[in-house]
């Protein structure tokens, strides 16, 4: 009798320990389902994201897409044998968004070409009615622009021969053309005028003269009054 009750305290034991082993199980089975099921919504949420992301780069290309097509489209073209023109000419891009392009002379002009004092490349260029500089590379893209800045150092009071150049190489009629220079002092004078003739239907706007080194202030300022848009 005493075995047999013993024996019964095993079973019953054994059949408490049974009983809270499969409860344990059953929990862990709920707290794994559970991880899954966060990981998923993670992983939900992860590629809601992925197509939320091309359609926010769709609108961003739309925009970018728009800017021809609103009829503002706008060049800068500009020479700068020393970079003075061409820190205004980021700065008016900057402002405008418009699309810069450097005229580069095939030729580059050396230190002893611009060295004014002398007898050099530029003086003589600049006293040739006839000179027309060579540009490098290839020509600006002018599909669908209808605004372009034209940026120069003044050479002599004038426009430097290479603009001369750029002006004929292109049909501008129906543009508007925005003048620019830098100088040391000089005023941007005659030198817009006198390159006016070289373009055919274009209508130009007053130009403007910067010093080397033209704050950002200087530039958005005399772009806010063109009223371009
Ligand atoms: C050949 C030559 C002629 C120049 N003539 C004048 C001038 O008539 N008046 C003036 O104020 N500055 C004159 N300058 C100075 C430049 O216009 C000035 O340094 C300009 O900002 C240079 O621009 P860049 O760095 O874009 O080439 C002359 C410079 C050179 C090289």
């Amino acid at each position: 009798m005493k075995y047999l009750s013993v024996i019964l305290s095993v079973l019953l034991i054994a059949f408490i320990l049974c009983a809270c082993d499969s409860s344990a199980d059953t929990e862990n089975t709920q707290n794994t389902s559970e991880e899954i099921s966060s990981e998923e919504s993670v992983s939900e949420k992860a590629s809601a994201e992925d197509v939320t992301q091309p359609e926010e780069n769709d609108e961003a290309a739309a925009a970018d897409e728009n800017v021809p097509d609103s009829g503002t489209k706008v060049l800068v073209a500009y020479f700068s044998a020393t970079n003075n023109t061409k820190a205004v000419a980021e700065k008016i891009a900057a402002v405008t968004g418009g699309e810069l392009y450097q005229i580069v002379p095939e030729t580059p002009y050396t230190d002893a070409d611009l060295d004014y004092n002398t007898d050099c490349r530029a003086n003589r260029e600049q006293n040739d009615n006839t000179a027309r500089p060579k540009i490098a590379g290839s020509a600006a893209n002018m599909d669908g622009c209808d605004t372009v800045f034209i940026g120069y150092p003044i050479w002599w009071g004038q426009a430097p021969k290479i603009i001369y150049t750029f002006l004929e190489s292109y049909d501008l009629n129906g543009k508007t053309i925005i003048p620019f220079c830098t100088s040391g002092s000089s005023p941007i004078g005659s030198s817009a005028e006198n390159i006016h003739i070289l373009t055919d239907g274009a209508n130009w706007l007053e130009g403007k003269r910067f010093g080397a080194g033209a704050s950002s202030d200087e530039v958005n300022s005399w772009i806010n009054s063109l009223e371009l848009n």
